[in-house]
């Protein structure tokens, strides 16, 4: 394998042995809300690889899939705080919760279909006015739904793992925690050796990253290389066996095999699939995207979670003065029923007819997530238009999920394979 050259070598000369999964080493990130939606997960899977879906906001990815009334029902419970800005009471129904999380996990996993996997992505961070409890409820469910793994993103509470300790599927599906240091796959290891419990892998996120960064301000100071590096010095000096899983940057089959050269078990992508049929954006934002040019990339403070958050400019969510939507979503409250979003609107000064004005410096996360208007994008974003084909009308192809993970797969020399272009296969078609 070493004496291959390295632009020749591809992914597809690499297997992940996972317990007794041999996986093609290629894992779809959870990206939330629904934008990693089933069919994409379940592409992946078929296709040998791994595939998340995404637990962000689920009580309205349920509503929206399986016409549920969870949002509705805790709306109304708690419209007497709508006009205000005192969140105390707003609070998650837990069996509400649990429920609407086994509905999103069950139906993906009655579906899957194929020799590979569908994980979930669980977001630490959403603090949803309970992080402990909504976190065990969000946990159990996708337990007891059946999911494959769950993958623990940024967050890292310290007692996650304790949180679902007595399940009786605890020691048998598949969890991993994203970090984007040493010093916080350390943490996670001393609490899950407090159990007994090591990660079935780790997968390691740079700054280069879609969605929200475990960096600060000074994130261009970081390379992914150099962290998967010290991370896998490190974990072969302490005899652990975790597969490693680099993520954000890899946009080429190239890049990504030059990880597995490295020890990398597999890697985990997600830029390159937001164009693709299967992915969750509408059709009108995956145009978004595709026009992304890298002067129109920008990591900022907006979001209410504390992380920086990469997204394109000219986002919706940055120019708009929602009123904090807590009765309905509530996501991001804090245990006290704060959120950095409703002081924002709050201070926010009125136009000449009493309307707010956009508060500028925090957008309502929730309300614009679930409304696509917040285009949260890997750096690469840019080279997208470069997969694919410029159609007659000026818009980009669309790409299927298939042709995205073959690419991976296969290519080399970091070539990126197009399309086949829809005309010339019309033209065949009618013999001409
Ligand atoms: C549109 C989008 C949404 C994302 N949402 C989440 C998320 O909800 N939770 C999370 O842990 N990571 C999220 N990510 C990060 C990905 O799962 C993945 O680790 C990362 O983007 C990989 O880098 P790449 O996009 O350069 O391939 C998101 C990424 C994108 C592009």
């Amino acid at each position: 394998m070493e004496s291959r050259p390295l632009t020749e070598d591809k992914v597809d000369n690499y297997r992940w042995q996972l317990g007794n999964l041999e996986l093609v080493p290629l894992v779809i990130g959870g990206m939330g809300v629904d934008i990693s939606t089933t069919e994409l997960a379940l592409a992946a899977a078929r296709l040998g690889g791994i595939g998340h879906i995404s637990d962000a906001m689920v009580q309205h990815v349920s509503d929206r899939k399986f016409e549920t009334h969870f949002t509705k029902a805790k709306s109304e419970k708690h419209r007497a705080t709508r006009d205000g800005f005192d969140k105390t009471t707003v609070k998650f129904d837990l069996e509400h919760l649990r429920q609407a999380q086994i509905n999103h996990v069950r139906d993906t996993m009655e579906r899957k279909r194929g020799p590979g996997a569908v994980f979930i992505n669980v977001m630490e961070k959403l603090t949803m006015g309970a992080p402990g409890d909504t976190l065990r409820a969000r946990l159990t469910g996708a337990l007891d739904g059946g999911i494959d793994g769950i993958t623990l993103s940024a967050g890292l509470h310290n007692g996650t793992l304790r949180l679902i300790e007595d399940h009786p599927r605890f020691r048998d599906v598949k969890l991993g925690p994203i970090v984007s240091s040493l010093r916080a796959l350390k943490i996670f290891l001393k609490s899950g050796s407090r159990m007994n419990r090591l990660p079935d892998y780790v997968i390691v996120e740079g700054p280069l990253a879609g969605g929200h960064l475990g960096f600060g301000e000074d994130w261009r100071q970081y390379e992914l290389r150099d962290i998967v590096a010290e991370i896998l010095a490190f974990l072969r000096e302490e005899k652990l066996d975790i597969p490693v899983v680099p993520a954000g940057g890899i946009f080429t089959g190239t890049d990504a095999a030059s990880y597995l050269r490295m020890g990398a078990a597999a890697l985990q992508v997600a830029t390159r699939f937001t164009v693709t049929e299967e992915c969750g954006l509408p059709a009108r934002v995956k145009q978004d995207y595709y026009r992304a040019t890298e002067a129109d990339i920008v990591v900022s403070g907006v979001s209410p979670t504390g992380y920086p958050i990469r997204l394109l400019s000219y986002s919706p969510c940055f120019t708009s003065n929602v009123k904090p939507q807590c009765e309905a979503f509530g996501y991001l409250l804090s245990r006290e029923g704060t959120c950095t979003y409703i002081d924002a609107y709050e201070a926010a000064p009125v136009d000449a007819k009493g309307r707010k004005l956009p508060p500028g410096n925090k957008v309502c996360l929730c309300y614009h997530f679930a409304k696509f208007n917040c285009f949260t994008c890997g750096h690469y974003v840019y080279r997208l238009k470069d997969t694919t084909r410029r159609l007659a009308d000026g818009s980009w192809q669309l790409l299927t999920a298939e042709h995205v993970f073959r690419d991976y797969q296969f290519s080399t020399g970091h070539r990126i394979v197009l399309p086949a272009d829809p005309a010339a296969a019309t033209t065949a078609s009618v013999g001409v």
